[in-house]
């Protein structure tokens, strides 16, 4: 498999001190497991990183969504009724989750929900705006980012990833 990917020998994955996986130099990669589905997501790279999130696609039985969405997002779920609503907070939900673990790597922190707005749009990309904490001090900065997440379902899944790039300071 990883022959047939292009990556070289038989370097193991180990983790990092923040949880994800360390994969050899110029690699990027991530994971994430459900119940009795496990996916990874690699990918060679010198500038960017990558997340995946699976997510079991029925409804949660406590409603997360005034957790981990912003009052934006909120407003823009309001007009849907219970049921796609709950499935739409669950997308969200891992998007974010898919956006947490690709900005690990260049941020080292805890991320709080409140610190992405995501948008799925019906074409299986979504539009993501970063609300993340800013610094006077242009050196430590942490963004800007660019954002690219997708997302679909099938199989009674949901299945998201982002790929993360740090774009050259303004
Ligand atoms: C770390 C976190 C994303 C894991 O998600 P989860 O739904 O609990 O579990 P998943 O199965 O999807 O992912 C687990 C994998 O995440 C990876 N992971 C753990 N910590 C990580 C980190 N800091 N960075 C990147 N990947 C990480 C590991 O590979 C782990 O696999 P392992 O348990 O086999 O080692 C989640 O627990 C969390 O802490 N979220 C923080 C808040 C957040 O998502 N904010 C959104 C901001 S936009």
């Amino acid at each position: 498999m990883r022959a047939a990917i292009g990556c070289p020998g038989l370097a193991p994955i180990g983790t990092t001190p923040r949880g994800g996986p360390l994969l050899p130099a110029g690699w990027t990669g991530s994971i994430s497991h459900k119940d009795t589905i496990a996916v990874g997501l690699a990918s060679p790279s010198k500038s960017h990183t990558v997340g995946v999130d699976v997510e079991v696609d029925r409804p949660l039985v406590h409603d997360i969504a005034r957790l981990i969405l912003t009052a934006r997002e909120l407003e823009e779920i309001a007009p849907l009724a219970p049921e796609p609503r709950a499935r739409e907070v669950l997308l969200r939900f891992s998007a974010k989750e898919s956006i947490y673990k690709a900005l690990d790597p260049y941020v080292g922190r805890y991320v709080g929900f409140a610190e992405a707005e995501v948008t799925p749009l019906a074409d299986g990309t979504a539009k993501v705006a970063l609300l993340l904490r800013d610094d006077e001090d242009p050196s430590k900065r942490e963004g800007p980012f660019e954002v690219d997440v997708r997302w679909f379902r099938r199989d009674g899944l949901i299945l998201t990833s982002a790929r993360i790039l740090r774009s050259e300071l303004l």
